[in-house]
C-alpha cells in the first residue's frame, strides 16, 4: 500500500492530511495562526506560521501514521489563493503576506486600468483586475514600501512559499497562478504583456507546472525532520478550490460545488475557457490538465459566522466546551426554531467588501431589519442567510452565463451544517449534496499527487474510484418561495446604500 499526504494551508489554520491509496485518512493534524488587520479593509497573515503549521503538522502525521516513510510517495499542497508573498535573495520573507481579503489597492487597480483596457485584461487575464489579486498588491508594495520592493526577488503564493519550504524550488501551477492576474490564463502560461506593462521581471516569478506534474523532492533537512524520505514527490497542487473540486469530484462538465469556508465559492468545471464579459465571476485554469473552471466568491462568508460567534457569542462557546460538542453544531440547533427570512431581519456579508457580484472594496456588512423581537439565535440565522444570498448571487451569474449545471455539492465548514446546506438548495432551486470523503481540498491535492507519481491514470479516474456522493439536501417548495422574495430585497440593499458606502469609506 501506498500512502499520499495533502496539506491545506487556509485562512484559519493549516490542515495536513495523510490518505492511503484508496483515500482512506490514515492520520490528520491542523494547527492555526493569527490573521492581523492593521486597518478597516486589510489582512495579512506571517508565512513564518504557515511554515511553522506545516512542519509541525508533517511531522504529527507522520508519526500517527506510523507508515513506512519510503512508502509515502508524494506530497500535494493547496492553500489560500492571491496572497503576496515577497523573498529576498536569501530566500527570507520580507513583509508579512497581504492575503486574499485585503481590499487596499482601489487606487492600483485604477492604474491597472489606465495600463490597459479593462477588455484587454479580460481576454489575457481571464478577469478584470480586482483589488484583492496579488498584481495589484505587487503594484501596492512597489508604491507605498520602495525599500521592501528593492529588496524583492522572488514573488511566491502562500501554497508555493510551502514549497519552496519543502523543496527548495521556486515553482507554481496554473490554478493558482491564474488568480495572480499575470498569467494567460487561456494558454496557461506567464503573459509577457501583462508582466510588460506592469513591469514586474519576469524572473521573480516561479515556473508554471500543471498541478498534478512533480515540481521536486523534499528537501534531506526537511525529510529528517518531518519523517518523511528524500524521495517523496511534491506535485503542483492547487489553489483550494481548485484543489476542494478535485476533493468532492467536480472534474467534469455539469459538475459543480459550494464552499462555506472563510469565504464562499460556487464553483463550476468548463471544459472550455468561459469568461464573463462583466468580469463578475473569475475564469481560472483548473486542476484538470487542460480544463477551466468559472468561480464566483462572497467574501466574508464562514468569516462572516466565525465573526459573530467571537464577538458576541462567549455564553455559546462556554456551553459547548461543557458539553464538549461542537459550537457551530450548538448554533445549527438553535437557529432550528427561526423560520426563514428571520423574522424579516437580512444581513448583508459585506464585512471584507465584496467580489460577485459587485466588486467593491468600500461595501460593509449590515444587520437590516432589526427590531425588538429579534433574539441572538435571529441574528445567527440571518448571518446564514446572508451567506446563502450571496452564494445565490454567484450562482445566478453562473446560470446567466449559460454554465449547466447538474449536480452542485457542498464542501468547507459551513458545507457540514445540515440547515446551512437546506438554505442553498432552497436559494439555488436545486438538490445540494455532500461526498463521503470531507477532506475537500487536502484530499483534492492528495489526489494531484497521486496522478503525478503514477499511483493514479488520471485526475478523473481518481475521483471517479475515491469520491462519492453521501447525503442530499432537496428544496423545500414554501421556503424556497419566500428566501426568493428576501433574496430581491437582499440585492436591492445593496443598490440602495452602494454611494452610501462611499461616503463612509471616506470618512
Ligand atoms: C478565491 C479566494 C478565496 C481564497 C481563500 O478567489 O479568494 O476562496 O482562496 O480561501
Amino acid at each position: 500500500m501506498y500512502y499520499l499526504i495533502g496539506i491545506d494551508v487556509g485562512t484559519s489554520a493549516t490542515k495536513t492530511v495523510l490518505f492511503d491509496e484508496k483515500g482512506t485518512i490514515m492520520a490528520s493534524a491542523s494547527a492555526d495562526y493569527p490573521l492581523y488587520q492593521p486597518h478597516n479593509g486589510w489582512a495579512e497573515q506571517k508565512p513564518e506560521d504557515w511554515r511553522d503549521a506545516v512542519l509541525k503538522t508533517l511531522k504529527q502525521v507522520t508519526v500517527q501514521a506510523g507508515v513506512a516513510a519510503a512508502d509515502i510517495k508524494g506530497i500535494g499542497i493547496s492553500g489560500q489563493m492571491h496572497g503576496l508573498v515577497m523573498l529576498d535573495e536569501a530566500g527570507e520573507v520580507i513583509r508579512p503576506s497581504i492575503i486574499w481579503c485585503d481590499q487596499r489597492t482601489g487606487a492600483e487597480v485604477e492604474d491597472m486600468l489606465k495600463l490597459m483596457p479593462r477588455e484587454e485584461w479580460i481576454e489575457i487575464t481571464a478577469n478584470p483586475p480586482l483589488t484583492g489579486w496579488t498584481a495589484a498588491k505587487i503594484l501596492w508594495v512597489r508604491k507605498n514600501e520602495p525599500d521592501n520592493y528593492a529588496r524583492c526577488r522572488h514573488i511566491l503564493l502562500p501554497k508555493d512559499y510551502i514549497r519552496y519550504i519543502l523543496t527548495g524550488e521556486f515553482a507554481t501551477e496554473v490554478s493558482d497562478a491564474s488568480g495572480m492576474q499575470l498569467l494567460d490564463v487561456p494558454e496557461r502560461c506567464w503573459s509577457d504583456v501583462v508582466l510588460q506593462k506592469l513591469e514586474i521581471p519576469k524572473e521573480w516569478l516561479g515556473r508554471v507546472y500543471e498541478s498534478c506534474e512533480v515540481t521536486g523532492r523534499v528537501l534531506p533537512e526537511i525529510a529528517k525532520a518531518t519523517g518523511l524520505t528524500p524521495d517523496t514527490v511534491v506535485v503542483g497542487g492547487a489553489g483550494d478550490n481548485a484543489a476542494a473540486a478535485v476533493g468532492t469530484g467536480v472534474v467534469r462538465d455539469g459538475t459543480a460545488f459550494t464552499t462555506i469556508g472563510t469565504s464562499g465559492v460556487v464553483f463550476a468545471h468548463s471544459s472550455q475557457v468561459t469568461i464573463d464579459p462583466k468580469g463578475r465571476v473569475h475564469t481560472c485554469c483548473c486542476a484538470v490538465p487542460g480544463a477551466w473552471h468559472v468561480m464566483g466568491v462572497t467574501q466574508g462568508a464562514g468569516l462572516s459566522l466565525k465573526w459573530f460567534k467571537d464577538q458576541f457569542c462567549q455564553d455559546y462557546v462556554a456551553a459547548a466546551d461543557e458539553m464538549r460538542v461542537d459550537v457551530y453544531d450548538l448554533i445549527n440547533h438553535d437557529i432550528k426554531s427561526i423560520p426563514a427570512g428571520s423574522d424579516r431581519l437580512i444581513y448583508l456579508p459585506y464585512l471584507m467588501g465584496e467580489r460577485t457580484p459587485h466588486l467593491d472594496p468600500d461595501c460593509r456588512g449590515v444587520f437590516f431589519g432589526l427590531s425588538a423581537i429579534h433574539t441572538k439565535a435571529h441574528l445567527l440565522r440571518a448571518v446564514m442567510e446572508g451567506v446563502s444570498y450571496s452564494l445565490a448571487d454567484c450562482n445566478d451569474i453562473l446560470r446567466e452565463m449559460g454554465v449547466a449545471v447538474d449536480e452542485m455539492m457542498a464542501c468547507g465548514g459551513g458545507g457540514k451544517s445540515a440547515i446551512w446546506r437546506q438554505m442553498l438548495a432552497d436559494l439555488y432551486g436545486c438538490p445540494v449534496k455532500t461526498v463521503h470523503q470531507s477532506e475537500g481540498p487536502a484530499l483534492g491535492v492528495a489526489i494531484l499527487a497521486g496522478v503525478g507519481c503514477g499511483i493514479y491514470e488520471s485526475v478523473e479516474a481518481a475521483c471517479a474510484k475515491l469520491v462519492s456522493a453521501d447525503k442530499c439536501s432537496e428544496p423545500d417548495p414554501e421556503d424556497a418561495k419566500r428566501y426568493a422574495e428576501y433574496h430581491r430585497l437582499y440585492k436591492k440593499l445593496y443598490i440602495d446604500l452602494k454611494n452610501s458606502y462611499k461616503e463612509l469609506a471616506a470618512l
